[in-house]
């Protein structure tokens, strides 16, 4: 009910503070701000995404909430404690962790993630589903994110929250995230009430590749024109942005982000020696198949072209063969 609502509201809202006062002005803050700072986030950085640090205690954060007047059934019922099968006592759910609260899209805490300081297992512990945190629904930053996604009527889409929050360092405001799952119906349909083109840019890696095809598709699918960012083999957006810097990444890497399509074509090269002919022949053939599934007749010539230029083949020939395809289309 609603008095249940608020109340699990105000105490998000009043734990972030209280994690951020941690991180920031205790001795017992002081290796996980070192460990972010050497990750390159900056003060400002910190204080804008209201990250914090929840102690290294079974009962920090328990006491905090029972000493601001919260029943602590109703914590357990929000994700902020457990409580202990034996003796029904409760406990705090997040340990020696960096805290990063989490925003529904009306700008309310409704949640956190906690990342270990460090490395080690879990990487993250997050808030569980509770009746005011849907991870299907929400996406990071984008309470923030929403008015710049309106006025670029575009959005960045990324893995994790360290990626959005490189890319704002990197002036790139209209990012979001999910919530470590795979990208929902729901949030694509989000992302296209609020944007007509929105930009994948997942990590580096092969885990990377097969979920930006699955949220390309359910983008597609909810209206979306979908470009890619493409980002060198085992980097993410955060391991780019403190390589190579903010400027570069939004340059060689948003700006240079390319239609779907392109991004398939790419994909069916990997692997393959362009150099022998056969391989070739069979690139050209897959080539041609990808782009036999485009609806727009205007893109198919466009992607023809590209494709008879870039391997010397007359046109006229890859229009013929790709008919054989189009009567068999999906
Ligand atoms: P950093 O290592 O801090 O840069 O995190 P990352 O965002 O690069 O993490 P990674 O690419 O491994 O995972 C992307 C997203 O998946 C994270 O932002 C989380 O939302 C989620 N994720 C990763 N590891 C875990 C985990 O151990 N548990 C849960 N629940 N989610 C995870
Ligand atoms: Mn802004
Ligand atoms: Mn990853
Ligand atoms: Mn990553
Ligand atoms: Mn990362």
């Amino acid at each position: 009910n609603g008095t249940e609502t608020a109340a699990m509201i105000a105490a998000h809202n009043l734990l972030k503070k209280f994690y951020h006062h941690l991180l920031i002005h205790t001795k017992e803050g002081q290796v996980a701000l070192d460990y972010l700072l050497s990750r390159g986030f900056t003060r400002e950085i910190i204080d804008q995404f209201e990250i914090g640090y929840a102690l290294n205690s079974w009962d920090a954060a328990t006491k905090f909430l029972a000493s601001k007047g919260f029943s602590l059934q109703l914590m357990e019922k929000a994700g902020l404690v457990s409580k202990k099968e034996e003796d029904g006592s409760y406990f705090d759910r997040f340990r020696n962790r960096i805290m990063f609260p989490i925003h529904n899209h009306q700008g309310e805490t409704v949640a956190f993630s906690g990342r270990i300081v460090g490395s080690g297992e879990p990487k993250y512990v997050n808030s569980p589903e509770t009746s005011i945190f849907n991870k299907r629904k929400i996406l990071y930053h984008f309470h923030e994110a929403r008015l710049h996604i309106r006025q670029k009527q575009q959005a960045v889409l990324f893995e994790g929250f360290a990626d959005v929050i490189a890319a704002v360092r990197a002036g790139i405001h209209h990012a979001v995230a999910t919530m470590g799952t795979a990208l929902s119906e729901e949030q694509a349909r989000t992302i296209r009430r609020n944007a007509e083109s929105v930009i994948i840019c997942y990590d580096g890696d092969r885990a990377g590749v097969d979920a930006t095809l699955r949220a390309a598709e359910m983008l597609a699918e909810a209206g979306c024109y979908v470009k890619v960012a493409t980002m060198p083999e085992g980097l993410d957006p955060d391991d780019y942005v403190r390589q190579y810097g903010p400027e570069r990444f939004k340059a060689d890497v948003i700006d240079a982000s390319i239609s779907l399509t392109a991004f398939k074509l790419n994909y069916l090269k990997k692997g393959r020696n362009l150099q022998d002919e056969s391989e070739r022949l069979r690139y050209i053939e897959d080539a041609v198949k990808e782009i036999s599934q485009l609806n727009n007749a205007i893109e198919v010539d466009h992607y023809l072209r590209q494709l008879a230029n870039e391997f010397s083949i007359s046109f006229d020939v890859l229009r013929e063969q790709i008919k054989s395809y189009e009567r068999t289309r999906k």
